[in-house]
């Protein structure tokens, strides 16, 4: 047993070990995408731990392939559910005790809905037009229960009212375009957590909503993870938005990690150039409007030719600091910055910390 999992560790390097401890293991998942201009690296080697009751906040800017990873430990590239040709995907995923990538298609699919649930980006998307939100709900909680529809309406009817649904009752038997936004948000969130998953993980669950309501969602999820004390995985450009709600955060690009560790750790001394940039371009109340989004300069990386050493190089005001050149052509690998803390830069720790405090910070 490793010190991490002493200390009951929401995310944590990979272990040797063969079975792991955690509730949710990811060991160096690739997806990889064959296209007619060549593979698309979408991720490349992610490694995370979560453990039931806590939640994991995924960041990183449009492309860097959090989507990819949670369509991914859902198991829903082998269903096709993307493009005509199969993705690769390598690595490990281990739930509560079970490696899904080896395992039978069906068997995942049982797992999907009863024990691991997703809220999709883009409700439309999931919920289909033709049939009403109620009977949307009792098929997804009649495919792992053998109760009659009555029951199950009934059941959909008090996760319409638990997901605050104003008359769910008659709600029930509207259509999805008869709903606003928010409350489609609800509506599909109602229906993920109908089986009370173990595993949630929302993609994106407010970037279409106004403001409040986005905050009125991601409280609804913080208290559905108590009542349930499931694992959530929550997905976001917005590192304001998981600073409060997760227990962990894993900053991604380009398809990788470039730093992880406990929510307070990676907000305020954060060591990693790119995260740096992220909280430079959040939003901020005391700002005037036009200081306030600053996104970070450049363009993602090709997935497709990824470039040796750093990827995040053409884009980091910092990618000249480390003396000795290895940037260019070395990859950093994640290393301890701190407990429980990684990042994946070449700069010494001194470096990073005499930047962060004396020329990053004071600007925040
Ligand atoms: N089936 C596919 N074939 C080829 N490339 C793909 C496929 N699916 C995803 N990608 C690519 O993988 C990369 C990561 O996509 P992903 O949807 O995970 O990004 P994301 O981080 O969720 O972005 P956003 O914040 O915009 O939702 C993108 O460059 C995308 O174009
Ligand atoms: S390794 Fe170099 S280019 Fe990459 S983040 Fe660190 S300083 Fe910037
Ligand atoms: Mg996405």
């Amino acid at each position: 047993m490793t010190e991490l999992h002493k200390t009951g560790a929401a995310v944590g390097e990979p272990v040797a070990t063969a079975t792991p401890t955690a509730f949710l293991e990811v060991r160096d998942l690739k997806v990889h995408f064959p296209t007619d201009d060549g593979l698309v690296k979408s991720v490349d080697g992610l490694s995370f731990q979560l453990e039931k009751g806590k939640t994991l906040g995924i960041v990183g800017e449009s492309g860097s392939g959090k989507s990819v990873t949670s369509l991914g430990i859902m198991g829903l590239h082998t269903a096709g559910q993307y493009g005509k040709r199969k993705a690769q995907i390598s690595g490990e995923i281990w739930l509560d005790g079970r490696e899904l990538l080896s395992a039978d298609p069906r068997e995942v699919r049982r797992l999907r809905g009863r024990e691991m649930a997703m809220i999709f980006q883009d409700p439309l998307s999931a919920l289909h037009p033709y049939y009403t939100i109620g009977t949307q709900i009792v098929e997804a909680y009649r495919i792992h229960h053998d109760v009659d529809k009555k029951t199950a309406r009934r059941r959909a009817i008090e996760m319409l009212d638990r997901v605050g649904i104003p008359q769910p009752d008659k709600r029930v038997d509207n259509y999805p375009h008869e709903f606003s936004g928010g409350m489609r948000q609800r509506a599909m969130i109602a229906m993920s957590l109908v089986n009370n998953p173990e595993l949630l993980i929302a993609d994106e669950p407010t970037t279409a909503l106004d403001v409040t309501v986005q905050a009125q969602i991601l409280d609804l999820i913080r208290d559905l993870q108590k009542e349930f004390g499931s694992a959530v995985i929550v997905i976001t450009h917005d590192l304001g938005v998981v600073a409060e709600l997760a227990d962990d955060i894993l900053v991604m690009y380009g398809g990788r990690c470039v730093e992880r560790g406990p929510a307070e750790k990676v907000f305020y001394e954060p060591r990693h150039p790119y995260t740096w940039g992220l909280l430079g371009s959040m939003p901020r109340l005391d700002r005037e409007q036009q200081d306030r989004l600053i996104p970070v300069k450049g363009s993602p990386p090709s997935l497709i030719n990824v470039p040796s050493g750093c990827a995040f190089n053409p884009r980091c005001p910092y990618a000249d600091v480390p003396k000795d050149n290895v940037t260019r052509t070395v990859r950093p690998e994640l290393t301890e910055v701190g407990g429980r803390h990684w990042a994946a830069c070449h700069m010494t720790q001194e470096q990073r910390e005499r930047i962060w405090t004396e020329e990053i910070a004071p600007k925040l």
